[in-house]
């Protein structure tokens, strides 16, 4: 028995980016990608985006091999790092992505002859040498060098390959930045988008906050056409369920969960996936040992929640100030609170909640100071939701502010 609970570690992976251990549901939208990656010219891109910690990064990770089998290139990477404040900074990162993925393919060059000889044509690697070579000959602006470069890779590509696709994480980073005269955002967009017409098989699938499309679309109003929106949701009852069995549904795995275990860490985690995975590592662990010391297992609930309260939770409330906490408060105790809100319902909720009532032009004001330090977001709607996921829940666990 001993040896048997040693050999079968904890299978659960709550953070960020770890592929789980069972990917549950999904299926929709992994059939979505594979329609996109068919398309004969490319119109649609993709925006993977959701609330923190519902699975955006390992849902991408999952397109990759999607897009590999269908003999398109990846090109991937993260942009929580500011490598993109700057255009050039943008085009140096397409570039040297680029390159990792066509430095085995060559282009053909004819070499200006000399003096009396003939011209003749060399085969070069489509490396980040050669890239930035063309990059750096390009007149102009800094999309028209970025095109320059991806016309010569999209001409020289080999006949089987379906295309190149652009996955960048944490996209919702980019920015244009008028200040500085720095558009890196739109310009991201106007190349692909003049790449795309002129019948270049390029796709973009950014990942990111649910503050990306809008972004997005403000930078280009087209974007509006240029992207298909995934919006990832909550998983279901039955793929929660999922979530939770299947990576003990070994038959090495010392550990079962009861079926009244499985209800209530569905019920806690609301069926948002890094929250399962947090739960049911703390539980794994906990039945493990009462296991070993011969004890009944049941789910200390109460216990759990301070946890990832303090380990999740914690410091983004930590952040808020007591007045943006009475009106997080607020909005919390509204019946729709987990879905979208107005200003206007927030108003009325604290007229009725607390003597110092916030007026319609506050709420707005710190609704956007809110959203600037990632508790919030506005949707295209103009309304308002939580951008962290049960954060209301959690809310109410801290009790009322007021009092
Ligand atoms: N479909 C799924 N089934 C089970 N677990 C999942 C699923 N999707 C994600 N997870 C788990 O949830 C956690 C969060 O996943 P991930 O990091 O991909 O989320 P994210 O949306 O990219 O978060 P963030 O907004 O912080 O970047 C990880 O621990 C991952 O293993
Ligand atoms: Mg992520």
């Amino acid at each position: 028995m001993a040896a048997a609970v040693t050999e079968f570690r904890n299978p659960f992976r709550p953070g960020a980016g770890h592929m789980p251990p069972y990917l549950a549901g999904r299926e929709t939208e992994r059939r979505e990608f594979a329609r996109l990656l068919d398309q004969d010219v490319v119109l649609e891109n993709v925006v993977l985006t959701g609330l923190r910690g519902v699975g955006k990064t390992v849902l991408l990770e999952t397109f990759k091999p999607m897009a590999q089998r269908a003999r398109w290139l990846w090109i991937g990477a993260d942009l929580s790092e500011s490598a993109t404040v700057s255009e050039t900074a943008l085009a140096t990162r397409v570039l040297a992505d680029l390159a990792v993925a066509t430095s085995s393919f060559t282009m053909e060059v004819t070499r200006e002859p000399f003096l009396f000889n003939q011209p003749v044509s060399e085969s070069r690697p489509l490396d980040f040498q050669n890239l930035s070579a063309c990059f750096a000959s390009t007149p102009g602006l800094v999309s028209d060098k970025l095109k320059a470069v991806l016309e010569l890779v999209g001409e020289n590509l080999p006949t089987d390959c379906g295309g190149i696709v652009f996955a960048y994480d944490e996209a919702q980073n980019l920015a244009d930045h008028a200040a500085k005269e720095e558009y890196p955002l739109s310009i991201l967009l106007e190349v692909f988008q003049s790449l795309q017409k002129k019948g270049f098989r390029f796709m973009l699938a950014l990942t990111g906050l649910p503050t990306l499309f809008p972004k997005l679309v403000e930078a280009r109003t087209y974007a509006e056409r240029m992207f298909r929106v995934i919006f990832l949701e909550r998983l279901s009852e039955q793929e929660s369920r999922d979530a939770i069995t299947e990576p003990i549904g070994d038959a090495h795995c010392p550990v079962t969960f009861s079926g009244e275990s499985i209800d209530l860490i569905c019920e806690v985690s609301g069926g948002y996936p890094y929250f399962i995975q947090f739960i049911c590592r703390e539980v794994y662990d906990l039945f493990i040992q009462r296991l070993e010391a011969g004890q009944p297992a049941s789910v200390p609930i109460d216990e759990i929640m301070r946890k990832l309260d303090s380990d999740f939770f914690a410091g983004r409330w930590a952040r808020a100030t007591d007045r943006q906490h009475e009106l997080l408060w607020v909005i919390a105790q509204l019946p729709n609170s987990e879905a979208e809100f107005t200003v206007q319902e927030i108003v009325a909720e604290s007229k009725a909640r607390i003597s110092k009532p916030f007026s319609g032009s506050h709420v707005n004001q710190m609704l956007v100071s809110l959203a600037e330090a990632g508790l919030v977001y506005k949707n295209r709607h103009g309304k308002y939701s939580f951008a962290v996921p049960l954060l209301g829940r959690f809310i109410k666990r801290q009790g009322d502010p007021t009092s």
